[in-house]
Order: C-alpha cells, then sequence, then structure tokens
C-alpha cells in the first residue's frame, strides 16, 4: 500500500472532522453545521463507511485530505504530512514538502527555546523579578504561568543563543526561527529577546511557531514579536485559538488585544477569548475565525484607539458575514485585564452579553462629541446617519430612534430622518429566509426525483429497495450515469440476499459512477429511511414522478411520431400510434 493510502486508512475522518465540527449520528452517517459556510440547520454530512464528506449547502466535499486543506488552507502535502504525523505513519518526507525539514527544526528550536525559558521564569533566580511582576501586578495564577507556558529572557546577550549551540542547532537555523539576531555590527548573533516575559505563540497543532515578549526593563517596543517566519505568520495567526476553539463553537469569539487579556480572561474562566499579535486584526484571521463560529464579538481598549480599531473590525467581520457584537469596556477601565481585575463579575458578564454594534456606535459617538452642545449634537448625528444607513429593519430603527432622542434630547422626528434617511423596506431577515430554504432537507420539490429516489434505495430495506427497483426500468432514467447506477444496483439487489453494502458496492463501479453514488449516500434522508410509513410514501411519490417523467417523455416522442406518420400518410401507423397516445395520456391523468 503507498503512504498516502496508509495515512487515509488509518485516520478517521469522523475523527479529524470531530476537530472542528460538532457531529451528530443520522444513521449511518453524521451530520454538523458546515465549517465552510454559515447555517442554521446542519447540511454538513460525513460519511464512516466511505470516509467521505459533502456539504449540500455550499457543495464543498471530498476526503479526509481536501477537509484539512480547505478548512486549515494548507496544500495537499501539508494535509498528508500532518495526519501522518497523527498517525504515526513515517513519511519519506522530502518528498512533500520540500520545506518540511527546516519547518521541524524552527519547531524544536522554539519548542526548545520555550521550556528554557520557562524553566527561567518558575525555577531560575534570573527570572525572580519577572515571576514576582506577573503574580502580584498582573495577578496571574502559577496555574495560567504553566498553562501558556510563559517564559522569561534573561537581560543578558547570548543565554538562549549559547544553549542551543550545546544543543548542536546552527545559528542559521536559530536565526531562522527568529530567536536569535546577527550583530548589527561586527560578527556573530545575540539573543533577540532580553529582559522580557515570554509568550509563546502556539499554532493549532500545539507546536510553538513565535513568541512575543514583554518588555520588564521598559524599553522599547513594549512587545517584541517573531517576525515572518517559514513557520509564522503574523496576518494569520491567532493567540489563544488552540485552546479557544471549543469555547468558541459554543460561544463565539471574542477578539481582546493582547496576550495578558487572553491569559487573564481564561484565568477568570472565560475561555472563548482570543487575540491578534502585533497586528491590527486582518480578513484571514476573520476567515479563521469564521471556521468555528458566526460569532465575532470585539472588546478592545477603551481609549480611542481601542474604539478605531472596533470600527475598523466591525467592517471587515461584517464582510465575512459574522455576527458583530461588542464588549464595552467602562471608561474607568484601561482594558479588558484591568477590568477583570477590578471587578471580575462585572467582565464576566460583560463578555457574556456583548452588545449589538449599533450600542457600541451609539457610545463611541456620546463619547466623542459633547452631547449638550448644538454643534456636537449635529456631529453625532452626522456619525450616526452614516452607521446606522445600513439598517434595513425597521423594529431596529425604531428602537435607536427612541434612545438617540433620548439621549440627545431631539426630536424623534428629527433623528428619524436621518437614520432612516437611505433606508430600505424592511428586508432583514431575507437572507435567512434564504438559508432555511436552502437546508430544509432534501425533498422532492428540489432534487430531481430520480437522484432522490436512488439516495433513498441506497438506505431502503433489501425486500422493499427491491419491490419498487423491479417495477423500474433503465429508460426511467434519463441521466446517464444514474442510469447505470440504477442498472447496478438493481442487479446487486435482486441477485442478493444478505445486507446492503455501500462500500462493496460502490467500489464495484466505475470512478464516475462511484462519485455519484458516494455523493447520494451522504443525503440526509435518514429521517426518512429509518421510519418505514415516511419512506413508503416518499418512495411512491418519488415512484410516481419518474413514471410521470417517463410516460412525458414517451408521449413528446409519440406526437413526433405520428406527425411522421401523418406526413407519410400513414393511416394505419397513425391510429396505432394515436392509440397507444391515449393509453399513456390515460395513465398519466
Ligand atoms: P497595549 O499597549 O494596549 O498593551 O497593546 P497591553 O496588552 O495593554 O500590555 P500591558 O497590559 O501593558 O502588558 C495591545 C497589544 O498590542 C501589541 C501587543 O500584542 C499588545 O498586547 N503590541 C503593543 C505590540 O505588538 N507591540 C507593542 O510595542 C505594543
Ligand atoms: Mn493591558
Amino acid at each position: 500500500m503507498d503512504q498516502i493510502s496508509e495515512v487515509k486508512q488509518k485516520a478517521d475522518i469522523v475523527e479529524v472532522i470531530g476537530n472542528y465540527v460538532t457531529l451528530t449520528k443520522a444513521g449511518r452517517n453524521y451530520k454538523g453545521l458546515c465549517p465552510f459556510h454559515s447555517e442554521k440547520t446542519p447540511s454538513f454530512m460525513v460519511s464512516q463507511e466511505l470516509q467521505l464528506y459533502k456539504c449540500f449547502g455550499c457543495g464543498q466535499g471530498g476526503d479526509v485530505f481536501a477537509f484539512l486543506q480547505n478548512i486549515e488552507g494548507i496544500d495537499f502535502a501539508q494535509a498528508l504530512e500532518q495526519l501522518a504525523e497523527k498517525t504515526g505513519v513515517k513519511l519519506e518526507r522530502a518528498q512533500y514538502d520540500p520545506e518540511a525539514g527546516k519547518k521541524k527544526l524552527l519547531f524544536e528550536i522554539n519548542h526548545l527555546t520555550a521550556e528554557f525559558y520557562h524553566y527561567l521564569l518558575t525555577r531560575h533566580p534570573s527570572g525572580k523579578n519577572a515571576l514576582d511582576y506577573l503574580k502580584n501586578k498582573r495577578k496571574l495564577s502559577g496555574e495560567a504561568v504553566k498553562e501558556f507556558k510563559l517564559g522569561y529572557a534573561p537581560e543578558t546577550w547570548d543565554t538562549v543563543y549559547q544553549f542551543l549551540l550545546k544543543k548542536k542547532y546552527d545559528p542559521n537555523d536559530m536565526a531562522d526561527a527568529g530567536v536569535i539576531v546577527r550583530k548589527s555590527s561586527g560578527q556573530g548573533y545575540i539573543d533577540k529577546y532580553r529582559g522580557r516575559i515570554m509568550f509563546p505563540f502556539t499554532g493549532m497543532d500545539e507546536k510553538i511557531v513565535g513568541f512575543s515578549g514583554r518588555t520588564v526593563l521598559d524599553r522599547d517596543p513594549k512587545y517584541l514579536n517573531t517576525g515572518e517566519t517559514a513557520i509564522f505568520h503574523k496576518s494569520s495567526f491567532i493567540y489563544g485559538l488552540n485552546k479557544a476553539k471549543v469555547a468558541i463553537k459554543q460561544s463565539g469569539a471574542v477578539f481582546v488585544e493582547g496576550p495578558v487579556d487572553v491569559i487573564s480572561a481564561c484565568q477568570a474562566g472565560i475561555r472563548n477569548v482570543v487575540a491578534t499579535s502585533g497586528t491590527a486584526l486582518t480578513a484571514m484571521q476573520l476567515k479563521l475565525i469564521a471556521r468555528y463560529t458566526e460569532d465575532a464579538i470585539f472588546c478592545f481598549d477603551s481609549d480611542t484607539a481601542g474604539a478605531a480599531a472596533i470600527q475598523r473590525a466591525i467592517e471587515l467581520a461584517e464582510k465575512e458575514d459574522l455576527n458583530v457584537k461588542v464588549v464595552i469596556v467602562p471608561d474607568k477601565y484601561a482594558d479588558l485585564d484591568d477590568y477583570i481585575k477590578a471587578d471580575p463579575q462585572g467582565a464576566k458578564a460583560a463578555i457574556k452579553n456583548p452588545v449589538p454594534v449599533y450600542d457600541f456606535f451609539v457610545a463611541d459617538a456620546l463619547k466623542k462629541n459633547n452631547k449638550e452642545s448644538a454643534l456636537g449634537k449635529k456631529k453625532i448625528m452626522e456619525e450616526l446617519g452614516q452607521k446606522f444607513s445600513k439598517v434595513t429593519s425597521s423594529v431596529l430603527l425604531d428602537h435607536y430612534i427612541k434612545l438617540i432622542s433620548k439621549e440627545l434630547n431631539l426630536d424623534t422626528e428629527t433623528v428619524h430622518g436621518i437614520l432612516s434617511g437611505k433606508s430600505k423596506p424592511d428586508a432583514d431577515n431575507l437572507s435567512e429566509e434564504k438559508d432555511e430554504i436552502r437546508n430544509e432537507g432534501y425533498t422532492l420539490s428540489k432534487r430531481s426525483p430520480q437522484e432522490y429516489l436512488i439516495a433513498l434505495l441506497l438506505k431502503t430495506p433489501l425486500d422493499t429497495a427491491q419491490s419498487i427497483l423491479y417495477k423500474l426500468a433503465q429508460k426511467d432514467f434519463t441521466n446517464p450515469v444514474l442510469q447505470e447506477i440504477f442498472t447496478e444496483l438493481k442487479e446487486y439487489n435482486l441477485g442478493r440476499k444478505r445486507k446492503f453494502d455501500i462500500k462493496y458496492f460502490s467500489n464495484t463501479l466505475s470512478e464516475e459512477n462511484q462519485n455519484s453514488v458516494n455523493e447520494l449516500y451522504l443525503w440526509d434522508v435518514e429521517h426518512i429511511t429509518e421510519e418505514p410509513r415516511r419512506l413508503e410514501i416518499e418512495l411512491e411519490t418519488a415512484f410516481a414522478r419518474i413514471k410521470r417523467e417517463t410516460a412525458k417523455k414517451e408521449l413528446k416522442e409519440l406526437t413526433d411520431k405520428i406527425k411522421q406518420a401523418e406526413l407519410e400518410k400513414n393511416t394505419k401507423l397513425v391510429g396505432e400510434l394515436s392509440e397507444k397516445f391515449k393509453n399513456i395520456s390515460e395513465r398519466l391523468l
């Protein structure tokens, strides 16, 4: 067996996908909310027997490699590598990712460096001040220090460099990992981080991809971060996501400003918190988050920079179709970390109940302007007029018109005029409706009855299936693939007494037919096939519709033939054909 098949055989698709999507059993398959598009009712199907997945909402589908490629945004080689590692299959690596060897070295260097810094912080005299600072000033527990593997980089020039040299690493690799830098004058290297508390950046596979170091000496920059490396890309990295992903699936993702905010929130029991590190939020990070949740909650510092960051983040997130909410940090606290330290209950409640972005817009506009002055009111209304121009729901508008007119002591008419300036008739729930329609199931109205019938038959008890198959003929199927599948299925089922085995059946087919059968097997029809009465009705309806289509087709052919016979003045034939026509039309009534 080649290595690809070996990996595929050892990795169970249900387990792999289960790391990203909550799957529930639906008969023989599993189903869940598609991680590739947002939906409220599950149309994402996974088959353990076939080791395939398919979303009937957005069309995404494939095997376990395809899933990993799509969800992690990686190529085949990387997906193979990840799974090989998980399943313990040794790959002849170089063949797949030419950089794999280098990346492995960088991971090793980062891992050893993090362990070393962690040791210095927690066990070594040189880290004592830093540890005191974390515990007393930042109120972080020993457990949190351990869980996030915080460390201390001493004020010396080359401690990590010497440590890694002893471990026989090449200075070029250390520099490529970003833990040492070339001396700006003269030759040689020095440690990149000196006199800093170290926050390792941990990726989704728990490997350390980089670091952020906060100065303890009041040096600039306050936080020094790993630059781009072969294993670290800051625009797609999210701090804390490895730990938060499950909580995020349940309660949405709360974005805070920095690692300390993440850790202190975690310590307070709020686990769905992540941060960008050293960058403004990027579209890539939001796309990544959108795989886990539809809800993005922003909790940035209460200063003007924080408010500007939220405004920007909201625009980006709305482009990604995320539902955006905001946690407003009261003015008296600088950031979430402060808020949590001073009022843990209040902070927790604020995070659990984020406010709609519009509340944030109103609060922000009021904060920036003097609402008592006429000019201040004008500015506030100008700003809000813009923000509310996209709101189409009259309920939302009404709510905010009342709130704002009260706050500014303005006439509701005036506020109404400005806020609804460009508004359209209420259309807010249109997209939701579409979503529902897309997901309501795969009923006859939307799918071709031919496909639907085969999908049902694949899961129908043998004797019932046989009775239907017996009554159908090849001519009832118009699509050549379905026609072949039908023929094979009929042969398979009528010739056999033993239980239908999808894998066995699928394997007897040509590749094209196999793909179609596999997809039909992933249709979520278990709620029908497992209820005998319902199944009977659906089978009958589908059967009748197929027969109707066949009849219509035959009638059309007959019409053509009759016309031809009339042209040829073949009265006998015209009579025969008309008789046939009459019989079939009667069947159609
Ligand atoms: P802040 O200056 O608000 O830092 O920057 P903070 O998190 O409140 O830091 P403490 O509480 O004083 O320790 C917010 C975030 O921006 C990034 C860091 O990730 C920081 O957490 N940042 C800030 C940098 O990357 N570099 C800097 O020089 C400053
Ligand atoms: Mn802070």
